[in-house]
């Protein structure tokens, strides 16, 4: 049977607790990949750890947001931590989607869509008139206009992602109980998957407590 896929986000400062994270995350009913983000990457330790890692998926979460230049010079200056995946918010438009592409690599570069802790009225507060759906959309359309990899939006809206966008969809935002944390378009694993998420990334409710129990909840929930 086809597995499913996780990446997990090792969001802490603690090369000790990455360190247990990945170990007791282990399993083989899983894909798991590793998603690294901007706590860890920019704390003391983090950057060598990573470059150090060797045989696991790795996801420089890196949420590049910038002018051309800047950002295909950032992707180059990490180039030696070989990342799988790598991340650029779709908002920074076209130009510096496609410089970044051009340097990427062989790491996949995926189109960062709204953030997942976004809802319609904190939208509105940046002074975003369109619908979250609608925005995303577009963003989907720029993505595959600038050649991405994949796209981060919230499971919600993978309907609309697939209508213009047939590469991978990842997305964080997933909840198996109520502790929805910060994020706000929220959905279960099992939901997240049914609408055609190929990637889900869960922090939270994975890392914190014990981690090889809240793996057994997560595939108890995928039954
Ligand atoms: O702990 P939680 O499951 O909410 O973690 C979600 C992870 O996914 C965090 O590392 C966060 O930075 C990342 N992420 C997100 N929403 C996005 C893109 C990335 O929550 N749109």
């Amino acid at each position: 049977m086809k597995k499913n896929k996780l990446f997990i986000a090792c969001d802490s400062t603690s090369v000790k607790k990455i360190t247990k994270i990945i170990k007791d995350s282990k399993n083989d009913k899983l894909i798991i990949g590793y998603k690294f983000g901007l706590e860890f990457l920019n704390s003391k330790n983090g950057r060598r750890y990573v470059s150090k890692l060797k045989n696991i998926i790795t996801f420089g979460d890196y949420k590049f947001s910038d002018i051309p230049n800047t950002c295909s010079s950032a992707i180059r200056a990490i180039k030696d931590l070989n990342f799988n995946y790598l991340t650029i918010h779709i908002s920074s438009g076209l130009e510096t989607l496609k410089a970044a592409k051009k340097v990427s690599g062989n790491s996949k570069l995926i189109g960062v869509t709204i953030l997942t802790s976004i809802d319609d009225k904190s939208l509105k507060e940046i002074g975003f008139n369109r619908s979250i759906k609608n925005i995303i959309y577009r963003q989907a359309k720029l993505a595959k206009k600038a050649n991405l990899d994949g796209i981060v939006c919230s499971a919600k809206e993978i309907k609309y992602v697939k209508k213009i966008f047939k590469k991978e969809i990842i997305t964080p935002g997933i909840r198996y109980d109520k502790k929805t944390h910060d994020q706000k378009r929220v959905l279960s694993p099992k939901q997240a998957f049914q609408n055609g998420s190929d990637w889900l990334v869960m922090g939270r409710s994975i890392t914190k407590g014990n981690i090889k129990k809240n793996i057994q909840t997560l595939l108890n929930h995928l039954k």
